[in-house]
């Protein structure tokens, strides 16, 4: 009651009623109660309101509801700005104030930093300008050249190419187009100016090392620091001295921009001067225990004291879990109002699918109000116009790798200042703004926060980046030009990673099957996984394919909260006992079976998915993914073989992941998810089943071995995606690993009647496929 009565001062308006009072056994009254807000009412009185509440909803127009349930509608898709509108839109970024000089500038340098503030036109002006200069149509031989523009995020790069096209009056895909993994919307006679991930960029690099296609490069949010961007600017380091004719340009916020004019021996620095407008910003006066529920009612108060007319709001959270439960929340508490204003909430986070993503940019109904719940993606690279109020929760969610333990841990961190001004700053773009803190000022200071964030490079596992880099001839990565150095622990650690699998030999140099490993990207894992189920030992490789493709794309399970039982009893039909990764391969067969039976008619499918509680976005991209691997199987002469059986799929699993693996040391009794594991690389950590997995839920007993794919601190350490393997595997294939003595392998030979394999083994098996292959890329 007293919380809500503080609602009520807070809002200055009454609470409506729960549409669904509960009656107190013991007396005439009745409680409406929902999220921690109660109203006490004469049950009478609370009946009546209730029903009038029902009545009010049963007559809002459809078509109000349907935006208020923020479900996708067809007609809000599409753009309907005329081609002179949106240049007239171009014409008023100050990137186009600043063009002739800018021009001017890059004409007289090679590289280039530029410095501008979100939404400025950096990512959307930059290649039109390059192309108008005529950086494309140069070239001796009369080809076209491209221009580049690297991005971190793939829906980044998918959604300002598309605006591109659309300035530009072109077709998506023609002369404007992106490539991200697993998707290349680009076409190689046509286009010229081509937003892509800053990793399609590296691969790209090992095939053309000169990157003769291209006249100009831009490094977009270059002062993200993601791992590939490190990466990159090494590479140009060495690149810019081979083609002097190649520009590069580096864009990125205020933070880091020194840096990069340091690196690259005083390169020029250039400003756009943006126009933005005074924040005002508030602390929290006590910090925020709950901040979820904190930032809900900082929107609610904000939206309820505000017209429509003064702006929207941007929320900053963590992940996908609290932007959903925000964007719920804040639905909910404007349910228990009479009459709210609408207001239309949008969650915005990377995994989101994209046509739900498109919605956010799409020109808003000028009555209603918005608000965004994004994770720190809308801090730079996504502009949404518009925003007046900014509420930041203060943390950011970071995976930390840690190389003493192999394990990825992923935690929620305080941002660094630099984000936390970032963030602010949000609030200023089209009039003065207010950003909400929801953390102290004290919390805000140097002691709690740092200056800047760190640097992807100082914190993920790096194995494929070595891998990449061995491959591209850097030999001695120790001396390879990082801005910022790895720490010695994390290198050495995926080196080790690199070895003990196979990929690099003693020398550090690279095997053969470190360079077969290369032609699939992603991780080394699971690349060597593919590899090895081609061979004749396991002959696999068709379902290893689709095991694969099942785990590059997001979750397939679907489990919505309020109906979770039910999701889980629909899992429970597609476990396979022994393995999480066979349980991938069943889920996917049974979808394709469905959509033989029915024809790939898509809303059959769609609607069988929703029966059984499966994504079926997710499903059709790892059919995407599945025929583009198997097209590479093809092209490099990689036989695609079905398995003759599970228990071969499982051994082939086995001889990738065994450097991941663990066994049972304590049981878990009644309750297997209590079974506790110990990781066989370090024994003294422990590690849980996730409660998803299919080892927990289909066996009697929990299996003595396992292998993983991923381990991950959240709640507990909690192995992800495991299958059940037998202790010889991992003799037979893991020998380097486990340290197997010459006299323990015999023994163990004559024992179990296997041949333990060692690393010379695997290099020639892999040379004898060479033998086969048409000449490999090193030459
Ligand atoms: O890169 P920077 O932050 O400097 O700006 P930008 O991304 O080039 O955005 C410039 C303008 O284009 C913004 O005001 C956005 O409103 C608009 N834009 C858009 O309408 N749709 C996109 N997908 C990207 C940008
Ligand atoms: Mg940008």
């Amino acid at each position: 009651y007293l919380k809500l009565q503080l609602d009520l001062n807070r809002t200055g308006r009454s609470l409506g009623p729960s549409v669904n009072p509960v009656k107190d056994p013991e007396s005439e009254l009745a409680v409406s109660a929902r999220n921690g807000s109660f109203a006490v009412k004469h049950w009478k009185e609370a009946q009546e309101r209730a029903q009038q509440a029902k009545d009010r909803i049963g007559a809002v127009p459809e078509s109000v509801k349907k935006n208020t349930t923020n479900a996708p509608t067809d007609n809000e898709d599409e753009e309907t700005y005329t081609f002179e509108e949106i240049q007239k839109q171009r014409q008023s970024l100050p990137a186009y104030q600043v063009k002739d000089e800018l021009m001017r500038v890059i004409a007289e340098n090679q590289i280039v930093i530029v410095i501008g503030e979100t939404g400025s036109g950096k990512t959307t002006q930059l290649t039109q300008f390059l192309v108008e200069q005529g950086y494309t149509n140069n070239s001796e031989m009369g080809h076209r050249k491209l221009v580049a523009c690297t991005q971190p995020r793939r829906v980044a790069a998918m959604s300002v190419a598309k605006r591109v096209a659309e300035e530009m009056g072109v077709k998506l895909g023609d002369e404007v187009g992106y490539t991200i993994r697993f998707e290349d919307k680009t076409s190689p006679k046509k286009t010229i100016v081509k937003y892509m991930t800053e990793g399609i960029l590296l691969r790209e690099l090992l095939e053309d090392p000169n990157l003769e296609k291209y006249s100009c490069v831009i490094m977009d949010e270059a002062h993200e620091r993601s791992l590939n961007t490190d990466v990159l600017l090494g590479l140009f380091k060495q690149l810019v001295r081979r083609r002097r004719d190649l520009k590069l340009i580096i864009t990125s916020a205020t933070m880091n921009a020194d840096r990069f004019t340091q690196f690259f021996g005083n390169a020029p620095q250039f400003f756009i001067s943006g126009r933005t407008f005074p924040v005002e910003t508030f602390y929290s006066k006590i910090g925020c225990m709950d901040y979820v529920e904190t930032a809900v009612k900082q929107v609610v108060t904000i939206h309820l004291a505000n017209s429509k007319s003064d702006g929207d709001i941007l929320v900053f959270m963590t992940g996908q879990e609290d932007i959903e439960a925000t964007c719920e929340l804040i639905k909910e508490r404007l349910d228990l109002l009479e009459n709210p204003p609408p207001l239309d909430v949008y969650p915005i986070y990377s995994t989101l699918p994209a046509d739900v993503q498109k919605r956010i940019f799409t020109r808003q109904n000028a009555e209603r109000r918005k608000v965004v719940v994004a994770t720190n993606i809308a801090e730079t690279s996504l502009t949404v116009d518009g925003i007046k109020y900014v509420v930041d929760c203060g943390l950011v969610k970071l995976k930390l790798f840690n190389p003493k333990l192999g394990m990825d841990v992923l935690q929620i961190v305080p941002i660094s200042l630099a984000n936390a001004q970032q963030r602010s700053g949000r609030a200023g773009r089209t009039a003065a703004g207010m950003a909400y803190r929801l953390y102290t000022e004290k919390a805000a200071g140097t002691d709690e926060m740092y200056l800047q964030p760190i640097p992807e490079i100082q914190r993920a596992n790096l194995s494929s980046v070595m891998l990449l880099l061995k491959s591209l001839k850097v030999s001695d990565v120790l001396k390879f030009p990082f801005l910022d150095p790895p720490p010695p622990d994390l290198l050495y650690c995926s080196l080790y990673e690199l070895w003990a699998m196979g990929a690099i030999d003693n020398k550090g140099q690279l095997t053969s099957l470190g360079a077969k490993m290369n032609l699939f990207p992603m991780e080394p894992t699971l690349a060597k996984l593919i590899i090895l189920s081609s061979q004749q030992e396991f002959a696999c490789s068709y379902d290893v394919i689709t095991i694969v493709s099942m785990l590059s794309v997001p979750g397939v399970f679907f489990r919505p909260k309020e109906r979770a039982d039910e999701a889980d009893a629909a899992r429970e039909k597609f476990l396979i006992a022994e393995s999480d990764h066979l349980t991938l391969l069943n889920v996917y067969n049974q979808w394709e079976q469905r959509a033989k039976i029915v024809q790939s008619k898509q809303n059959k499918l769609n609607e069988w998915c929703k029966r059984n509680f499966l994504q079926h976005r997710s499903l059709l991209r790892a059919r995407d993914v599945k025929n583009q691997l198997v097209a590479i199987m093809k092209k490099n002469g990689f036989p695609v073989i079905q398995a003759r059986s599970d228990v071969d799929i499982r051994r082939c699993i086995c001889a990738s992941y065994f450097h991941q693996s663990a066994r049972l040391v304590k049981m878990g009794g009644n309750n297997r998810g209590q079974a506790e594991y110990a990781n066989l690389r370090q024994p003294y950590l422990k590690m849980f089943l996730h409660p998803t997995s299919a080892l927990i839920g289909g066996r009697d007993l929990s299996p003595q071995f396992v292998v993983y794919d991923e381990l991950v601190l959240t709640k507990k350490e909690y192995i992800q995606c495991a299958t059940a393997v037998e202790p010889q595997w991992l003799l037979q294939y893991g020998q380097v690993f486990f340290g197997v003595s010459a006299l323990a392998r015999k023994a163990l030979e004559d024992k179990l009647s296997i041949k333990i394999l060692d690393k010379s083994d695997w290099d020639e098996k892999m040379e004898q496929t060479e033998a086969r292959d048409k000449p490999s890329q090193e030459s």
